[in-house]
């Protein structure tokens, strides 16, 4: 590969950014910034901010610039992404690269706008929006080149997008706003409702990554967890079951079921079809709660599968939509 020919591929996700080259991953860091609050400096980024979330004095802030797969934070989503393109460019970079960036199906212009900004200002030379679903499909290979109808659903972290494609466009998709996070917060509440203790985030996302599942399953061992009371304001342990976050998910996993449903509903029967026969694919990090599959196979009645790659596919298919045989033939389909 050239050098004046750099071109990448980012994925800003609500929890993960990433780069990749070629369909090869590069870089991968929380989409997480500490700032000192004074000066409005940046101190940390990525893995490193992340965990310093709830240990910092009030001088610093911890940061989450993605909100539902879309920038809430201008200038800190860009500091984040000059850094991380510095990181694959190196520091001394003769010609700016040129960047496919992932963005949600059905983000409005001025929320487009803003990534493109965002990803020039951070040091690109030229910058294409591919939506979110079109990405994961070429990242898992899926022959979106024929006539052939092939659905995908992107359980992310802030958001969920369902999408039936064909000939290298989207033909119908949903996107709702809601993702891992609100699985969080279902077992946050659901804890503080049945026990009257309140746990933070990231122990709800701890509960959920140990012992959550989407259908009951052979129970494993509870987990323990420290809650606070939420009358006394004192710490109080608590022991939770597989069965219990299976309970507190229902509501929200429902949703994302609707969204898909509402999806197949209005694709043409020719491509239902095709689908049913070639089976739903699943992709995402909330693809990976156990039972997902299941849950999904049973209440739309269509196959559902786990791709190789659920949580890089989407940078994984913005960088490889570069290629030759792809870029064309898509070109008519990107966002501008
Ligand atoms: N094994 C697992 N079981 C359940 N959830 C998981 C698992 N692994 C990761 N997750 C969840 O996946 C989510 C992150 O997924 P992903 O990396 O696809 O998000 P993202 O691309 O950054 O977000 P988005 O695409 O919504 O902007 C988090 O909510 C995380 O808790
Ligand atoms: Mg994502």
């Amino acid at each position: 590969m050239a050098l004046f020919s750099q071109e990448f591929g980012i994925d800003l996700g609500t929890y993960y950014t990433m780069i990749a080259e070629e369909g090869v991953l590069l870089e991968r860091e929380p989409t997480v910034v500490a700032i000192a609050i004074d000066e409005q400096k940046i101190v940390e980024i990525g893995q490193s901010a992340k965990e310093m979330f709830g240990r910092v004095p009030d001088s610093l802030e911890i940061a989450h610039p993605l909100q539902h797969g879309v920038i809430a934070d201008y200038e800190i989503t860009q500091k984040l992404l000059e850094y991380l393109i510095k990181e694959v460019t190196g520091p001394i970079r003769l010609f700016h690269p040129r960047i496919m960036v992932s963005v949600p199906y059905g983000v409005t212009s001025v929320e487009s706008r803003a990534v493109q900004e965002a990803v020039l200002e951070a040091g690109a030379r030229e910058v294409f929006l591919i939506e979110q679903p079109l990405a994961a499909a070429i990242g898992i290979d899926l022959p979106i080149n024929t006539p052939t109808g092939n659905m995908i659903l992107n359980l992310g972290g802030g958001a969920t997008q369902a999408a039936v494609l064909a000939m290298f466009g989207i033909v119908s998709a949903a996107t709702l706003r809601k993702g891992g996070v609100d699985l969080d917060e279902a077992i946050a509440t659901y804890v503080r409702r049945k026990y009257g203790l309140i746990i933070a985030q990231p122990t709800a996302e701890r509960i959920k990554l140990e012992i959550g599942a989407a259908v009951p399953m052979n129970e494993k061992a509870g987990i323990e967890v420290q809650g606070q009371d939420q009358v006394t304001g004192l710490p109080q342990p608590l022991t939770l079951t597989t069965g219990e976050i299976v309970e507190a998910l229902k509501d929200p996993l429902k949703e994302i079921v609707e969204t898909a449903r509402k999806v197949l509903e209005k694709t043409p029967p020719e491509l239902v079809s095709d689908i049913i026969d070639r089976g739903i694919a699943l992709s995402g990090g909330t693809a990976l709660l156990p039972g997902m599959e299941k849950l999904l196979t049973k209440e739309l009645g269509v196959p559902t599968y786990l791709v190789d790659n659920p949580t890089t596919c989407v940078v994984e298919g913005a960088s490889r939509a570069f290629a030759p045989g792809i870029f064309p033939k898509i070109r008519r389909n990107l966002i501008s």
